[in-house]
């Protein structure tokens, strides 16, 4: 379902992704692991059109996504959820979730959306009106997830979800997750959390020097702890 196929990307002038590769199982959620400064993020960036390649292509499907930045991607049906639990503190639950529907003219559908996702996260249902500052670290990733659920995507991509979050709320955060997976969505999951991401994902990939070293069932590398120490350094 989406593809990056021998993807390069420059910061700067580092590069970070060099002859990357990587083809999503589509209706799978795909962990993504990698040491700090690897290019996890950067990965999710270029993937959502947010930056640009030296080379390579991305597809999603039949449609190229080369260099058409993000709205067309997230046309095409791509949904990212950055670092961070980025929520806007001061506006209500509901606002929040809207806003990742603030290109799409009908109300009817806006609210058929927001349903959806209150379908899928019902907690989020009873605090609409609250600002979203009022909620736990762990109900504003779920807004977070929520608005880009929003977008009507049919891949969602998460940067680092559990960062910060106490051991309960991780707990929650992978139901969270699975729930996307029930719903039939492609996820990838970026996490720096080996045991959230080989417990929520069937498939992991191992991201080392800008490429991709590694793909195997999640299970694999539950079992064979040493294969993950290998690439990992730990
Ligand atoms: N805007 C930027 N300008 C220049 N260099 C950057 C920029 N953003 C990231 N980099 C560099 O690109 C490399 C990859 O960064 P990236 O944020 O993608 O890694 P990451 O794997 O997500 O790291 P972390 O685990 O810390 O989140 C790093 O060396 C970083 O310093
Ligand atoms: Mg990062």
């Amino acid at each position: 379902m989406l593809k990056a196929d021998n993807i390069e990307v420059w910061r700067g002038q580092t590069q970070v992704l060099k002859d990357f590769s990587l083809e999503l199982t589509p209706g799978v959620i795909t962990a993504m692991l990698g040491g700090n400064g690897s290019g996890k993020s950067t990965t999710l960036y270029a993937l959502s059109g947010l930056v640009p390649l030296k080379a390579g292509q991305i597809w999603a499907g039949d449609t190229q996504l080369t260099g058409v930045g993000p709205r067309r991607a997230v046309a095409a049906g791509i949904a990212h959820v950055p670092q961070g639990r980025e929520v806007f503190p001061t506006m209500s639950v509901r606002d929040n979730l809207l806003a990742g529907a603030a290109t799409v003219k009908s109300r009817k559908l806006r609210n058929e959306r927001l349903e959806r996702v209150l379908d899928t996260y019902p907690v989020l249902g009873a605090k609409l009106r609250l600002a979203a500052s009022q909620l736990s670290g762990g109900e504003q990733q779920q807004v977070a997830i929520g608005r880009a659920l929003m977008t009507n995507p049919k891949v969602v991509m998460m940067d680092e979800p559990s960062a910060g979050l106490s051991p309960a709320l991780v707990d929650t955060l992978i139901d969270t997750i699975r729930k996307l997976g029930e719903d039939g969505l492609t996820v990838l999951l970026v996490e720096q959390n080996v045991g959230v991401a080989v417990h929520v994902a069937s498939e992991a990939v191992v991201l080392k020097a800008g490429a991709i070293a590694l793909h195997r069932p999640a299970n694999e590398l539950l079992r064979d702890k040493s294969l993950l120490a290998a690439y990992l350094g730990h």
